[in-house]
């Protein structure tokens, strides 16, 4: 039995040209080479993108901050992520920069199909624009009327003629994708924010720029010298331009994308933009946009300012190219942040990699040469190890829909399942025993089931540590194959008899961290960027409360609620929302806190009564003033309410 064959495209982003790399970026290129290898090994046509984004206004001011030209500039830093994913040996089919001629002329013959379609009209912007972000903004989404409500930074006020992408055409359509496709946007948990966006209505989107040059032109059958194309436009694209769309068209038997892996930050482009402009160039829509959470350093956001922006190229020359990739995919559920450690890398490398893993070929190699000359047969497998046989292959019956689920850390702790069956299986049986017993044939039969069950392993993990694997597959004598996956897992056969050959140790024990300074990456972020950042995550925070992601009872109370009594409060003047409470928390004085409440309660109403606070949160300025913690309320389509103690508690009270 085979499985059937598919086309399956796997996109990453196509990384700005204003940075270099760094573990973000490999995360989500180690996942996307991790699903094409495995998609490949199992037999399907695969094909994986990467590639730089490399118009717009951020690389326009990048490069000219630089002193040179955007075209310089963009070579420059495309060559290097383009090195670094080599150096990493990730297998992509194409390298896109949105520089090259094809993609700019697949991209203008895009828009004139919207165009002539009637999704494309002309007219006039006007309103805010963050550079940093690409994005532009009414000023009620912006902070204090100036900032990004997504990094933070100021923005810049636009006024210029554009054309227009018809968005809130597409309002119903894109609702209805949502709807009968469950699993377009993963995890399911992300989806929840892309509806409820799309529900509060499209505006329709400005498409073109008239105010700098360093973008793709418009066609020229539209004739607008002046207007270069919106740069979200322009590089959501490249996911058909790669294939030949508008020039030459042989691989557009790969769309639609099987998934789209992105950044939590970069979703709404991709789960609103870009399935609108396909359903507008009458396309079919990806079947997957996967978003990943954010990678932290030691428990804190990465900043140049701080010097501990992960390099990803520093860990991997340090600890193990195999282990780094192993560690990215293992140690966080997809979606949710991470943090990266040295010492939690440690600790799965002696682990997981050294402990479970490793020591199972070690004692592969020791058992078999000392008691059968390195020869393993399999006959007797089946005859003392039916249990331990049928468990592992239902174990690996399964996993595979953990990859295209994108539960890639559940993919990787099924198959440890399958080693802790492998080395619980030692302890049992003691071949050691067996063959004082002059039971040669059971010992025989243990070694065998081993060497099957690492056999098997060693096919689905090497999507995920394909060095280490090459030395584990000569070791097992085994070829890691299509027709090796078909015969040892799709078909649950075993490897009939096979030589083994000693190899050095896989992962050898690590002691102290290998990296002494922290690992940084010379990105060329200002302050203001890297507060920017920051910002966005503490914002992030508050929407991912509809995330139904599993938390630890730890991670529960790191957040500290308490019930605040509110002794005073007033409406902010020129403020629709926001009321300013000064609340007691038992805490000897009031803090204030800003409540975007005041549709819902009056000011006087709710002196003397009692909320839900949370009370750790930082202090953040909202039109200037300060907030020092936020009161838990409930909304629906009925209204907003307070959640507050079914009766008084004494301020301050914690709340668990
Ligand atoms: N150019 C756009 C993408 C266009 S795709 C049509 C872009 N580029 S980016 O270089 O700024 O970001 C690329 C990816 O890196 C995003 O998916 C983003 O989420 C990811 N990351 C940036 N910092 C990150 C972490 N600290 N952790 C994990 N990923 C993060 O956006």
């Amino acid at each position: 039995m085979e499985k059937t064959c598919n086309n399956v495209y796997i996109t990453t982003p196509i990384y700005y040209v204003n940075d270099v790399a760094h573990i973000g970026h490999a995360y989500t290129t180690i996942i996307a080479d991790m699903i094409a290898r495995y998609s490949r090994l199992t037999g399907q046509k695969t094909f994986l993108l990467t590639g730089t984004d490399e118009h717009g206004q951020k690389i326009e001011q990048s490069a000219q901050a630089r002193g040179k030209t955007p075209q310089e500039y963009a070579n420059e830093v495309s060559g290097k992520f383009r090195a670094l994913w080599d150096d990493f040996d990730i297998t992509y089919d194409k390298f896109i920069r949105t520089t090259d001629d094809e993609h700019k002329t697949g991209v203008q013959y895009a828009f004139e199909k919207m165009y002539n379609k009637g999704d494309i009209y002309k007219g006039d912007y006007e309103g805010f624009y963050c550079v940093s972000c690409e994005t532009f903004f009414t000023q009620t989404q912006l902070i204090e009327d100036e900032f990004c409500p997504d990094c933070g930074k100021p923005t810049n006020i636009v006024k210029e003629e554009s054309y227009f992408f018809k968005l809130s055409k597409y309002e119903d359509k894109l609702l209805k994708w949502y709807e009968e496709n469950p699993d377009c946007i993963l995890p399911r948990a992300k989806k929840n924010e892309i509806v409820n966006f799309v529900k509060s209505g499209l505006r329709d989107l400005s498409i073109s720029r008239t105010s700098f040059d360093w973008g793709v032109k418009l066609p020229q059958s539209i004739n607008e010298p002046n207007h270069v194309m919106y740069v979200w436009l322009d590089a959501l694209l490249n996911y058909i331009t790669a294939l030949g769309y508008g020039t030459d068209e042989k691989n557009m038997a790969f769309w639609p994308a099987k998934i789209h892996l992105v950044g939590k930050d970069i979703l709404r482009f991709h789960a609103i933009y870009w399935p609108a402009f396909l359903m507008s160039l009458d396309l079919p829509l990806p079947k997957h946009i996967a978003a990943h959470g954010w990678w932290t350093r030691d428990g804190e956001k990465m900043s140049k300012s701080k010097g501990n922006v992960v390099d990803p190229k520093q860990v991997a020359d340090a600890y193990g190219l195999d282990a780094f990739r192993y560690f990215l995919l293992r140690e966080v559920p997809f979606g949710q942040d991470g943090d990266f450690s040295q010492k939690a890398l440690m600790d799965r490398i002696n682990s997981d990699l050294g402990n479970d893993l490793g020591n199972l070929l070690n004692r592969i190699m020791g058992m078999s040469g000392k008691y059968f000359d390195y020869q393993v047969v399999s006959k007797d497998v089946e005859k003392f190890h039916a249990k331990e046989l049928n468990e592992v292959n239902a174990l690996l019956e399964n996993v595979e829909e953990y990859i295209f689920n994108m539960q890639l850390n559940r993919y990787l702790e099924e198959i440890w399942k399958v080693l802790t069956i492998a080395n619980k299986a030692i302890g049992d049986y003691e071949p050691w025993t067996k063959m004082k017993e002059g039971k040669e044939d059971e010992a025989m039969a243990l070694v065998a089931l081993i060497t099957n069950i690492v056999a098997k392993v060693a096919l689905l993990l090497d999507s995920v540590m394909p060095q280490k694997i090459a030395q584990i597959a000569s070791c097992l004598g085994i070829q890691i194959s299509t027709e090796s996956y078909n015969n040892l897992i799709v078909n649950k056969n075993l490897i009939e008899q096979t030589t083994i050959t000693k190899v050095e140790q896989l992962f050898p024990r690590i002691e102290e961290i290998l990296i002494e300074q922290a690992p940084t990456t010379d990105l060329s972020k200002n302050q203001t960027e890297i507060e920017a950042k920051e910002k966005k995550e503490t914002k992030k925070v508050e929407v991912s409360v509809e995330d139904d992601n599993l938390i630890t009872i730890d991670k529960f109370f790191e957040t500290s609620i308490k019930i605040g009594t509110i002794v005073e409060a007033e409406e902010v003047p020129k403020s629709s929302k926001l009321l300013k409470l000064q609340v007691d928390l038992g805490e000897g004085k009031t803090r204030q806190v800003l409540a975007g409440i005041k549709e819902f309660y009056s000011a006087s109403e709710l002196v003397g009564t009692q909320a839900c606070v949370v009370a750790n949160l930082k202090p953040a300025k909202l039109m200037g003033m300060l907030s020092e913690g936020m009161l838990l309320a409930a909304k629906d389509e009925n209204g907003l309410n307070l959640i507050r103690p079914e009766k008084p508690k004494v301020a301050g009270t914690k709340i668990s």
